[in-house]
């Protein structure tokens, strides 16, 4: 009889519906967030689910809303969905609302809010991970699109001692860099003007390496002993890494970041906050 009762004991828990993600995006097939979240869960002894939904790219906001509705939880968001993923929601946070873009979505309360944390994931990976001492830091942040903007406030809130965003379109990194004025040190340049400073960090935020286009930033920006860090991972920023290590700066790409901001949305979702290394390792083995 006690073997039958933990039997049914055991059906009961194995029928509570399990709480649901989605990572959206366009392609998002080959998305790392599944693996990502399933070790979380797993270590954290919870049970998710977490699988990718590819919307169409005019349909964002119907499938998100069909998701949500259908009792999903949460989705993350990725290209090219993160504006629209910020302007669909109902409240957004200071994070998202710096960035004008959400990598995150809960549904709380009855209405969707979006957050922002691949900002977070990349002062946490190049602080926490990689030890890059932003304190004091003079930081160069290369490109000025939706990739860049998100980390803009972040990197300002570590207290860099400048925050230099250099684009191939100046007009751009200008406008940037008024945006975030009042948060800290900013100022612009043209791509290949960035030579002239002198850089203790090199954050690639462009999307020339995934267009497979060639970034025309002068090698002088690396210097010896400095960091340089790709916001891209694997092949896609290999390139750089290359470029940097060439002139004996320290080079990383962006999988802890990936990871990071994982994390930060893990804890956001679900108030338990999974620890990293080992999935990063895990994943950089490509072992996952
Ligand atoms: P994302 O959301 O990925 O940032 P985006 O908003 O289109 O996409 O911005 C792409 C960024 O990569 C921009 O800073 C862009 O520079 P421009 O503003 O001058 O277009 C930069 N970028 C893309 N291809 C590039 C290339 N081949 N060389 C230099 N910068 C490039």
């Amino acid at each position: 009889m006690a073997g039958l009762a933990r039997t049914r004991r055991f059906r009961f828990t194995s029928h509570i519906p399990m709480d649901r993600y989605v990572v959206v995006g366009n392609p998002v097939a080959h998305s790392l967030s599944p693996r990502i979240h399933a070790r979380f869960a797993a270590q954290l002894g919870e049970r998710i689910e977490y699988a990718t939904l590819e919307a169409p790219l005019a349909g964002f906001r119907a499938a998100a809303l069909a998701f949500f509705k259908s009792g999903g939880q949460g989705a993350n968001v990725t290209l090219p969905f993160k504006v629209e993923a910020f302007e669909l929601a109902e409240h957004a946070s200071d994070r998202a609302r710096a960035a004008g873009a959400a990598n995150f979505l809960a549904k709380r309360d009855g209405r969707i809010e979006a957050d922002n944390t691949d900002g977070a994931g990349l002062v946490a990976d190049l602080r926490d991970n990689l030890g890059v001492r932003l304190d004091g830091a003079r930081i160069l942040l290369v490109g000025a699109g939706g990739a860049a903007r998100g980390v803009v406030a972040p990197l300002l809130a570590q207290h860099p001692r400048a925050l230099v965003i250099a684009n191939r379109d100046v007009e751009r990194a200008t406008s940037l860099a008024r945006r975030f004025a009042a948060a800290g040190p900013t100022s612009a340049l043209a791509l290949e003007a960035a030579a002239s400073g002198e850089y203790d960090l090199v954050v690639n935020a462009t999307s020339a390496s995934t267009r497979g286009e060639p970034l025309a930033l002068p090698d002088a920006v690396f210097r010896a002993g400095a960091f340089a860090y790709d916001m891209a991972y694997g092949p896609a920023a290999a390139g750089f890494i290359a470029r940097a290590r060439s002139r004996g700066a320290h080079a990383s790409d962006g999988l802890g970041m990936l990871v990071e901001q994982a994390a930060e949305s893990y804890f956001l979702w679900r108030g338990r906050r999974p620890a990293t290394a080992a999935v990063i390792a895990e994943l950089r083995a490509g072992a996952a």
